[in-house]
Parts: C-alpha cells; sequence; structure tokens
C-alpha cells in the first residue's frame, strides 16, 4: 500500500524585504520581513508526493525534468519533519519508505518572482501531509528557502526573526487573513521571465560581508517599518503602506548595488516602472499604487481594486507587451493562502 498527497502553495510578495542571514545553516534572519500571499488559484507551486515500499530510492522531479535528491536544504526538510513525525507518532514503516516527488510551478522559475518560496512552502506541506505532522512547520520550511515560511499562511504574513540561537522561534505568523482586505491586489509584471544572474543566497551573504547600508537597514530602519505597516495594513490605511513599501523595496536594492561587487537585479525597465508609477500617483493627486521588486526585474505592485482596470490601461500603454522582448504582463491577484 504506497501513500500519496497533491498540494499546491502560492507565491508571497515581501513589501518588507528578509535580506541577509545571522545563521546561514538554519536560516534564520537578520530581521523580521512581511509579504502578502497571493490567490491559491493564480502564481502556485503545484507537488505530488508519494512514499511506497516499492521505491529503491528517494526521486525528484522539478518542472518535469528529473534533479538528483541531494539538494542540501531539501534533506535538511525532509529530516526535520521526519523527527518531528516520530515525535506526532506517525508509523516507522511509513517513514522508513522512499518518497518521489514531483513538483510544478505555473509561472517562470528562480526569475525573482518567490518561485522557492512556493515551491519549498508546498514540499514542506505536502510532506506533513504524507507523514501527519501536526503543529506550525513553518520553521521547517524556512529552512529550505527562508521566505517560504510566509508561504504557509494567507493575507499579509510576518515572518519573525526569533532571538533564540536554534531558529526555534523563527517562524511566520498571520497578521491578517485576505478577507481582512479584499480590495488588495497584486499585478506582477514580468519585465524578464530568465533566471537571475546572481542568486538570493549568494547576493545576500555577500551583502552581509560587504554592505554597510545593510547594518543601517537592520537596525535603523526595518524595526519601526515593521511595526508602522502592520498598523497601516490593520486600519486600512493604503497610502502607508505604499510608501513604506516602495521605501523598503528601493533600499533593498540600495544594498544589492552597495553590495561588492555590487548585486543589480533592476533593469532599465524596472525603473521606467517605477519612474511611471510615482507619475501615476502624483496625476491623481494620492497614492494609488505601490511597486516592489524581488532579486529580480520583475515589478510586483500592490494596489486597490478600483484602481486595478486604470492602472493595467495605463502600463498597457507605455508598455506594450508585443513591441518588446521584455514583456509585461498583467495579472491581478486576490491575496488568499496554501491549501492542501
Ligand atoms: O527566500 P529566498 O532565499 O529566496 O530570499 C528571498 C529574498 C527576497 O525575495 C528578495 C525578499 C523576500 O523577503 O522575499
Amino acid at each position: 500500500m504506497a501513500s500519496i498527497v497533491t498540494c499546491i502553495a502560492p507565491v508571497n510578495i515581501a513589501v518588507i524585504k528578509y535580506w541577509g542571514k545571522k545563521d546561514e545553516k538554519l536560516i534564520i534572519p537578520l530581521n523580521d520581513s512581511l509579504s502578502g500571499t497571493l490567490s491559491m488559484d493564480q502564481m502556485h507551486a503545484k507537488t505530488t508526493i508519494m512514499a511506497s515500499p516499492n521505491f529503491t530510492k528517494n526521486c525528484i522531479w522539478l518542472n518535469g525534468k528529473e534533479e538528483t535528491f541531494d539538494n542540501i536544504r531539501l534533506l535538511a526538510c525532509l529530516k526535520e519533519i521526519k523527527r518531528r513525525a516520530q515525535e506526532d507518532g506517525t508509523s516507522k514503516e511509513l517513514l522508513s519508505w522512499n518518497i518521489h516527488v514531483c513538483s510544478e510551478n505555473n509561472f517562470p522559475t528562480a526569475a525573482g518572482l518567490a518561485s522557492s518560496a512556493a515551491g519549498y512552502a508546498c514540499f514542506v506541506f505536502a510532506l506533513a501531509k504524507l507523514y501527519k505532522v501536526k503543529g506550525d512547520v513553518s520553521q521547517i520550511a524556512r529552512q529550505g528557502s527562508g521566505s517560504a515560511c510566509r508561504s504557509l499562511e494567507g493575507g499579509f504574513v510576518r515572518w519573525h526573526m526569533g532571538k533564540s540561537s536554534d531558529g526555534s522561534d523563527s517562524l511566520a505568523t498571520q497578521v491578517v487573513p485576505a478577507s481582512h482586505w479584499p480590495e488588495m491586489h497584486v499585478i506582477i509584471l514580468v519585465v524578464n521571465d530568465k533566471k537571475k544572474k546572481v542568486s538570493s543566497t549568494s547576493g545576500m551573504q555577500r551583502s552581509v560581508e560587504t554592505s554597510d547600508l545593510l547594518k543601517h537597514r537592520v537596525a535603523y530602519c526595518v524595526p519601526k517599518r515593521i511595526v508602522d505597516i502592520e498598523k497601516a495594513i490593520k486600519s486600512k490605511d493604503f497610502p502607508t503602506f505604499a510608501e513604506i513599501t516602495m521605501k523598503d523595496s528601493n533600499q533593498f536594492h540600495a544594498v544589492a548595488l552597495d553590495t561588492f561587487p555590487p548585486a543589480v537585479y533592476m533593469n532599465d525597465v524596472s525603473h521606467s516602472i517605477v519612474d511611471l508609477i510615482h507619475c501615476f500617483n502624483k496625476v491623481k493627486g494620492c497614492t494609488k499604487v505601490a511597486y516592489t521588486f524581488d532579486a529580480g526585474p520583475n515589478a510586483c505592485l500592490y494596489l486597490l481594486e478600483p484602481t486595478v482596470a486604470e492602472t493595467m490601461a495605463v502600463v498597457d500603454y507605455f508598455f506594450p507587451s508585443s513591441n518588446s522582448k521584455n514583456t509585461v504582463q498583467g495579472l491581478p491577484v486576490p491575496p488568499c493562502n496554501a491549501k492542501e
């Protein structure tokens, strides 16, 4: 008798960025971060895991291509889930079987669109279901890809860096469910869907070693921003939320440039989008749209539902997708959460 589960986990887009670790192995971050989880039916990872006594070894297929099952983060997540499963009384027989993992993203992988966040959240969530692990597994997902811990909850989610050296209190909690602010939308503008040149892992490690601005950001900027943006989200104060979001994205990319050698993630199209959004907000007389960029050139716009159609029209006018090899695609998605 084999055992099989299939899960879906969505992408999350940080408004206060995680950048830099104080423990590389356990993935304990230098600062708290906060993100919105996208709707399940939009950008997501889908993972099926099967355990069988007939499997002679562990195998994994990512987007249809077989990979070797030797990634240390993958193995760390599997080991930790099995340890918890043993504590929870899962049958020794099931735990002894090998597994086959099949995972697919329905969007570009490793292009700075939080693919590893959705992928690891889904992998860990599916393993937890397979082995009947109870309780919070965000601490485990964190050890796959830091930001993955935030994809296990819907709505707005905060990853607390925690105080302990073993990472036991470095976990994600929901700030508000998606239903708190249903008017909130995200538009993803795919500027370039190619794999990024500098991975977030090596980029942030280099920033920790070389950027003075990162030290300033962690000590003086993020703690206040986290408190202020949580307040803005809870009171649905969009202009404050938007201003903090844009400032934090700009500072994160300033840190990337302050890294030596610099990590350059945004390109000319990204900078034109920044200019366009500031222009749009100025014409409107108040802040209607916020941009944020992860470790890549693609823009994520946070905005409220009444502004979606006009923003899409403006983006389409200035960046007609058929004219450029840097295709810009809109994708309005309301936040939601991970499900089985
Ligand atoms: O979780 P990682 O290692 O892919 O790092 C993610 C880093 C950013 O996307 C740039 C910021 C964030 O908080 O998601």
